[in-house]
């Protein structure tokens, strides 16, 4: 049955107790596992379709697209920026492929690699999508999160307005706290109520009537996002 999502339940009460010295140890050793190739194919097929529109055109990064539904919404409200959405799931992305905004490239890639391979190339992006990532709740997972995971410290050199929502409010709390001990200064997080769902997922969580949290934090900053 729709619209009868749980929020995850977790046996974790606050910020995990071992997220400050993991993203210490990870800000302080560079993370070297190898790129795998298809991350690599994949990557350089998005910067050449990055390229052909133009490499002016601003990057905004939907990271962890699912069906690439946010990914069509972003390009279709900021026709001056090249959106790359990017999933590891081939199948969540089949199911979105239609007809594409020209400013919009879809493609199957680990995150983890795609990443470091933006930051090696030196890319800034103007936003950056963190939309409903897996939540990991179970307290022995931390790792397993974005923030607790030894690619975190990639995310603020690539720039931009970065977001992160959720609906387990201990995610964005989480996220905003290693974010915050990164930059070296305080982050903020927020309840809020979409007017109009970015995401399936969102609008699942919405329709199920949960409260949904997000971190945003101007990288670079500056003010504002359409
Ligand atoms: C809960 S879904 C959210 C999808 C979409 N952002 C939304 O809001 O509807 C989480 C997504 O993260 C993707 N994902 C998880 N780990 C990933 C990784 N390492 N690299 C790329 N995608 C990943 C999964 O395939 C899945 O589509």
């Amino acid at each position: 049955m729709y619209a009868n999502s749980r929020v995850p339940q977790s046996a974790q009460t606050g910020i995990h107790e071992r997220l400050a010295e993991l993203v210490d140890r990870h800000r302080r050793e560079p993370f070297r596992k190898p790129v795998l190739d298809y991350n690599r194919a994949a990557f350089d097929a998005a910067m050449a379709a990055w390229s052909e529109r133009g490499n002016e055109a601003p990057l905004i990064l939907d990271a962890a697209c699912g069906t690439g539904a946010s990914s069509v919404l972003l390009a279709e409200r900021n026709p001056d920026c090249f959106v790359i959405g990017v999933d590891q799931s081939e199948a969540r992305l089949t199911t979105g492929k239609g007809d594409l905004p020209a400013n919009l490239h879809l493609v199957r890639a680990d995150l983890v690699d795609f990443w470091r391979l933006l930051a090696g190339r030196g890319a800034r992006l103007e936003r950056h999508c963190l939309f409903y990532p897996n939540p990991w709740p179970k307290i022995g997972h931390v790792a397993r999160r974005w923030h607790g995971h030894a690619v975190f410290p990639v995310l603020p050199q690539l720039g931009g307005l970065i977001e992160c929502r959720s609906n387990w409010r201990l995610y964005v709390e989480e996220f905003a706290f290693a974010m915050g001990r990164l930059l070296g200064r305080e982050v903020g997080w927020q309840e809020f109520v979409p007017d109009e769902p970015v995401s399936p997922f969102e609008r699942k969580y919405r329709d199920s009537g949960q409260a949904l949290y997000r971190c945003e934090i101007d990288l670079d900053d500056r003010r504002g996002a359409a």
